[in-house]
């Protein structure tokens, strides 16, 4: 049994002082019965309060992005070696903003996803066709090519997450069907199979994000291929996240 994944993307969002005060007020919400795995990737700058903060609650926590390389001249950088020393447990890695506006590629994809894994973090990789893709049909292919760069040689004896993000429904209001995105969630999974195997496709959790909220994310949970959400805008507000977090145990 895949374990749900609600993971809020905090994106540019919230001081050190903030992120503490949403974790206070979750924590008073958190009755611990809930069946989904909590997890937030606040800005660098929250993750050591944040870490210290949940040592005795059961949220983890993660990073939005890293650099490939351990240590070196990366001016405005973070690598996986300061990361793993906060005992950060999971990486964004190939967001759209990064892919649209810092020259994110599969290839730097790649390198991140394989530098996470060496430091035995979890890396949430993400893929996602554009609406001009959407509608010249090629959205399959945009998200095999992805893939296929993106994972290149991956151990099926790994652990990784994979985030399918359509960008048009990105911070748009504009989600994607139940159907739409468990159409291209069995794709995904289909793709995982033929990649490595049948087990590492099996227990290999792929979650959706764009415009996930309360009022539709008990639907496309519901879903057979989509195991939980990377949330944005509605993960910034404690009572959101946590009604996300709670249409897991209504399914
Ligand atoms: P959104 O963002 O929920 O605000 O659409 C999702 C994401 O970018 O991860």
């Amino acid at each position: 049994m895949r374990k749900y994944l609600i993971a809020a993307n905090w994106k540019m969002n919230k001081t050190p002082s903030e992120s503490i005060e949403f974790l206070h007020d979750l924590q008073k919400k958190l009755t611990n019965q809930e069946k989904g795995e909590i997890l937030i990737c606040p800005p660098y700058t929250s993750i050591y309060a944040m870490i210290q903060y949940t040592d005795n609650f059961n949220v983890h926590i993660g990073a939005q992005d890293v650099h490939w390389e351990n240590d070196g001249a990366y001016t405005g950088k973070i690598s996986c070696r300061m990361l793993k020393e906060l005992n950060c447990e999971y990486v964004i890695i190939g967001h759209s903003e990064q892919r649209t506006y810092f020259y994110e590629t599969d290839e730097t994809v790649n390198k991140k996803v394989m530098k996470v894994l060496e430091y035995k973090m979890t890396p949430i990789i993400c893929v996602g066709e554009t609406l001009q893709e959407r509608e010249l049909k090629k959205e399959k292919e945009v998200v095999t090519n992805q893939l296929k760069k993106g994972l290149q040689n991956l151990r099926a004896d790994q652990e990784i997450v994979i985030a399918y993000e359509p960008v048009w429904a990105i911070g748009t209001g504009k989600n994607a069907t139940p159907e739409q995105a468990q159409e291209m969630h069995k794709l995904i999974r289909e793709l995982l199979q033929d990649m490595f195997n049948k087990e590492f496709a099996e227990k290999t959790r792929i979650i959706y994000g764009g415009s996930l909220k309360p009022e539709n994310s008990k639907e496309i949970f519901s879903q057979p291929d989509i195991d939980g959400g990377l949330i944005g805008g509605a993960s910034l507000k404690v009572d959101s996240y946590y009604s996300i977090l709670k249409s897991v145990d209504e399914l």
